[in-house]
């Protein structure tokens, strides 16, 4: 049986369907000082929960939905998108290692962790249970058209390339070339781009996640200034925070594609078939 947190209702109802599980239900309510209760309607044999943990409230949601299928034979924890990955070491003296905090909360109720393109794969050593990383990311060729020209994968950093080669794979024909990037701050970035020519093709830029936007706006600026022909941004997670769909519209994106590991407008694919396969 399908267990959906608040936040991840589509993707729920698709793995369901396609896996031909039943889908739970939850309800939820909010106390008058701010703490959530959820209530599942029946405990399952096997539960596998789908809750990406967009916010610290549905971290909350999924420790209180594992506890709540504790006499379940088995539970698997699927974390579409998980939070807090980013802080997957302690940049400075005295911070926390965000990410491993949360996998041991998290370990504390499954038996198993499934986690989409976790911002690096080392976050699943930091689980106590089993942990797998899935790749999505061949989903977000997909939704391109089929006439790009001599298209160009992009990737906005080194660390993205893998993705942007999934992507161009999966496509079937295209160049690879990535930017370097320099983060000034949460939401300001500086990128360099590569040598590789652009003006006249298609570009198609990947990342795992867009947040505030900052880093593929200006990778997007800079290719619009160079005569780029039409330019798509494409992620894994839209987390999309703030005005990030407008910035990169000004910055003269054509459309914005992404999977529904965070339900958004461009959440146009979905990350059901490779979360299945996992399953
Ligand atoms: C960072 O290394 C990630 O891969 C993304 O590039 C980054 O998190 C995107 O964030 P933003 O949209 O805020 O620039």
């Amino acid at each position: 049986m399908i267990v959906p947190g608040s936040v991840s209702q589509s993707l729920a109802a698709a793995l369901a369907e396609r896996l031909n599980e039943p889908l739970a239900r939850v309800e939820q309510e909010r106390f008058p000082d701010g703490e959530l209760l959820v209530s599942v309607s029946e405990v399952p044999d096997r539960a596998i929960l789908v809750a990406s943990t967009v916010s610290s409230d549905a971290h909350i949601e999924l420790l209180q939905l594992q506890d709540a299928v504790t006499g379940a034979d088995e539970v698997i924890t699927v974390i579409p998108y998980m939070g807090y990955a980013r802080q997957d070491r302690a940049f400075e003296s005295g911070e926390p290692v965000s990410a491993r905090a949360v996998a041991r909360a998290i370990s504390t109720g499954t038996d198993r962790v499934l986690t989409v393109n976790p911002h690096e794969t080392v976050v699943c050593e930091y689980f106590d249970v089993p942990a797998e990383p899935i790749d999505a990311a061949s989903r977000l060729a997909t939704p391109l058209p089929d006439d790009l020209q001599d298209p160009l994968f992009l990737a906005p950093d080194e660390s993205a390339r893998s993705l942007a080669e999934t992507v161009r794979d999966t496509y079937g024909i295209g160049e690879i070339d990535h930017f370097e990037k320099t983060r000034l701050s949460g939401s300001e970035v500086d990128v360099a781009p590569g040598d590789v020519d652009v003006e006249g093709r298609d570009a198609v830029l990947v990342d795992d996640m867009i947040a505030t936007g900052a880093t593929m706006s200006e990778v997007v600026t800079q290719l619009t200034a160079r005569d780029v022909d039409r330019v798509y941004g494409t992620c894994v997670h839209p987390l999309l925070t703030g005005t990030a769909r407008t910035q990169l519209a000004r910055a003269g994106v054509d459309a914005v594609f992404a999977t529904d590991t965070v339900e958004r407008p461009a959440s146009t694919v979905s990350a059901a078939p490779a979360i299945a396969e996992n399953l």
